[in-house]
């Protein structure tokens, strides 16, 4: 039996009312705060991620599913999104037409790492990015964004963290320093880090290797070797979160694993989903824009991992907004014919309404109905279509009523209409 493979899951049915809860809420959220959507390409140059992301990342070096096209073009299926949009925005020329230019974009990425709970080959990310604006505030805006759109989930227990990285001006001060303390050190470092301090001695940062972690506790901080630009940026970013009493913790040891920051870095954690516990990661890349060949264009934005938000969600037992369920028991073909225009005129109407489409019993029909859990069955026989009446039962009570045909939409409106209010 051929199965999905490692790393890939199908989404049931039974999961797909939450992912779409959480879809339409970023939709929503996006759009009042001037976002409109791009739909990007799975498939991009290798060389686009190399460039951006940064050829000794673990993405880059260890993560991507790459293969040569049948012409031999080097191919990658995209493990991230900002490098889409960066390669669109400058395609498109989008810099030309306004100052600035807001985008999301939602969709599956695929890095080859070990999967476990929270961490997948293909994922799904919701991403958005900011283009043409190096003000703090847009930064501290899209982390305000990030906490209405919690608190819109009802997602509690997160946290959010906020460094900053520096820029091409001071961050190489910081490395040197930061390797000059490591490379004393450098026989105590895990396998990984004394690789990593070869490669990219920021990563060494953020290992979670207990040895590593004893020897970071008195590594110099980041924060002390900004230029007075950032510091400036870093400053004004937080006391914007301030202002707007969005709770965060500086952390100095976060570094991200995408070489393309600048200046902001964050991560939201979901405190209950255990080690793969980061559900948004963003920052600024001020750099990247002119780097692939566009102007000189300053750009924020961060993405959010939907695997974990729905998980976190799910362990939470969010409650999802139910639509009421409608099932039409119909006995006979005449009784049928009556039922199938009103059963096409409800459901124009928005009703969730299911039927039987073989003719069985009325007691076999009544199994489907609570099969289907309908909160209500609709009953036509022989003898209602004689009265032009319709049997409504409602099905976690017991009880009937007789209703005439021409009221049927309107009753159940009323029943819908004290469903969602009794469900608020
Ligand atoms: P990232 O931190 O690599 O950032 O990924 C963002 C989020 O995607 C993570 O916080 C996590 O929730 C989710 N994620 C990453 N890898 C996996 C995986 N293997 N399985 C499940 N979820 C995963 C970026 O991708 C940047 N492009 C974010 C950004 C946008 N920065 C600026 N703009």
């Amino acid at each position: 039996m051929i199965k999905a493979i490692r790393g890939f899951k199908d989404i049931l049915p039974s999961e797909t009312a939450i992912w779409q809860k959480v879809e339409g809420v970023c939709r929503k959220l996006f759009h009042s705060y001037g976002f409109s959507e791009i739909r990007l390409p799975l498939l991009e140059e290798t060389a686009l991620f190399v460039r951006s992301i940064g050829e000794e990342t673990d993405i880059v070096s260890k993560e991507m599913y790459s293969f040569p096209d049948r012409k031999g073009l080097g191919l990658t299926l995209r493990p991230e999104g900002t490098a889409s949009v960066v390669r669109a925005f400058i395609e498109h020329k989008m810099y030309a037409r306004s100052q600035y230019k807001k985008l999301y974009y939602l969709g599956p990425m695929f890095r080859y790492e070990r999967p476990q709970a929270g961490r997948s080959r293909q994922f799904h990310q919701i991403g958005a990015e900011v283009f043409g604006l190096a003000a703090p505030s847009i930064d501290a805006e899209l982390l305000v964004l990030l906490h209405d759109l919690m608190v819109e989930l009802g997602l509690s227990n997160t946290t959010f963290y906020l460094n900053s990285v520096g820029c091409q001006e001071c961050r190489p001060v910081f490395k040197k320093v930061l390797l000059e303390y490591l490379d004393k050190k450098k026989g105590d470092l895990c396998f990984d880090c004394q690789q990593r301090l070869v490669k990219n001695p920021l990563r060494v940062l953020d290992c979670k290797n207990e040895a590593c972690q004893s020897i970071l506790q008195l590594s110099p901080s980041i924060v002390e070797y900004l230029c007075s630009a950032c510091q400036k940026h870093y400053a004004e970013v937080k006391s914007l979160l301030s202002f707007y009493q969005l709770p965060f913790h500086q952390n100095d040891r976060l570094v991200r694993g995408l070489d393309y920051y600048t200046r902001t870095a964050f991560e939201i954690i979901h405190e209950g989903l255990g080690a793969q516990n980061a559900i948004v990661g963003g920052g600024r890349y001020d750099n990247l824009v002119e780097s692939f060949g566009g102007p000189a264009t300053p750009a924020v934005g961060f993405a959010i991992g939907m695997e974990r938000v729905v998980l976190a969600l799910q362990n939470q037992n969010i409650a999802l907004d139910n639509q009421q369920r409608i099932f039409f028991v119909v006995l006979g073909d005449e009784a049928k014919r009556k039922v199938l225009p009103l059963v096409r005129h409800l459901r124009k109407k928005g009703f969730f309404i299911e039927m039987s489409y073989q003719g069985r019993s009325l007691k076999a029909q009544l199994k489907e109905a609570n099969r289907f859990e309908a909160q209500y069955a609709l009953i036509l026989g022989e003898e209602e279509l004689a009265a032009d009446k319709i049997i409504l039962k409602d099905m976690n009570r017991s009880i009937q009523e007789y209703v005439t045909m021409d009221k049927v939409e309107e009753i159940l409106e009323g029943k819908m209409a004290s469903f969602i209010k009794n469900e608020k």
